[in-house]
């Protein structure tokens, strides 16, 4: 189907959970957009390339070939042929993720990679800027809330050796950087549908996409 799904929303406010989940019981693919960023970061990391200075991200973000696979049931990223599934979510790449996605020549790139995996549709696709700028004309556009607390809670709960504080500390800051960037900042896209997650379960939230998606 040409269906295309939306998922936008803060980090640890479910998206990668309820869009697999949507993705899974609809029979369509998914698209981790932020994969994506983390995956041309890890390469910036590993180039040695100085990320506090904009213009030598964007002279280099042509280089590496990102790969991303969109089965929901085990999603791939891969960056020059190497799986870096692992290491695109280890500390270094996530404290330094926003930083290179705040670089406009970085989400032209990206994005126009993006649009050519939705192609036709049939996809959920989850990130900051779906419903705003990478998929604008999507029918069902979600932006996933949740408290930071619960955020920082289901992080930690996944990250071994990780506090809650800590992680809501970590959570915030990046949240600051991705909602205030010049270039498609984090924002409620027109027309989204907003759903806050703190008091539901993972089923709950995937059963009230499904039935706005069946609206
Ligand atoms: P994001 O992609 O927005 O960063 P994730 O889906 O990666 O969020 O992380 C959410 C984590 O919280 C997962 O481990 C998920 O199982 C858990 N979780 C607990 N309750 C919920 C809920 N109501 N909705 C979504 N995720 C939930
Ligand atoms: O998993 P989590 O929600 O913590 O983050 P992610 O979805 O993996 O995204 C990592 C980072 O990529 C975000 O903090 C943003 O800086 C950036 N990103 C973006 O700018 N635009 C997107 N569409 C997706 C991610």
């Amino acid at each position: 189907s040409g269906l295309v799904i939306a998922m936008d929303g803060p980090s640890g406010s479910g998206k990668s959970s309820v869009s697999r989940g949507v993705a899974r019981a609809l029979g369509l693919r998914y698209l981790d957009t932020g994969a994506m960023y983390r995956a041309m970061t890890w390469w910036m990391l590993r180039e040695g390339v100085d990320l506090t200075d904009p213009a030598a991200v964007a002279a280099r973000c042509g280089e590496p070939e990102l790969v991303a696979g969109t089965d929901p049931d085990g999603p791939t990223i891969h960056v020059d042929g190497i799986d870096v599934a692992g290491p695109i979510r280890e500390a270094d790449v996530t404290g330094a993720v926003s930083a290179v996605a705040a670089v406009p020549e970085v989400r032209a790139r990206l994005v126009a990679r993006q649009r050519e995996i939705i192609g036709a549709g049939g996809i959920v696709v989850e990130g900051r800027d779906i419903g705003s700028v990478v998929c604008p004309d999507a029918p069902v556009k979600i932006y996933l809330t949740a408290s930071a607390e619960a955020r920082a809670r289901r992080r930690s709960a996944e990250l071994t050796g990780s506090s809650v504080d800590d992680q809501q500390a970590a959570m915030a800051r990046r949240d600051a950087l991705d909602s205030t960037r010049k270039a498609d900042p984090l924002l409620m896209a027109d027309g989204a549908i907003e759903l806050d997650t703190t008091a539901l379960s993972l089923e709950e939230v995937i059963g009230e996409v499904l039935s706005l998606v069946a609206k």
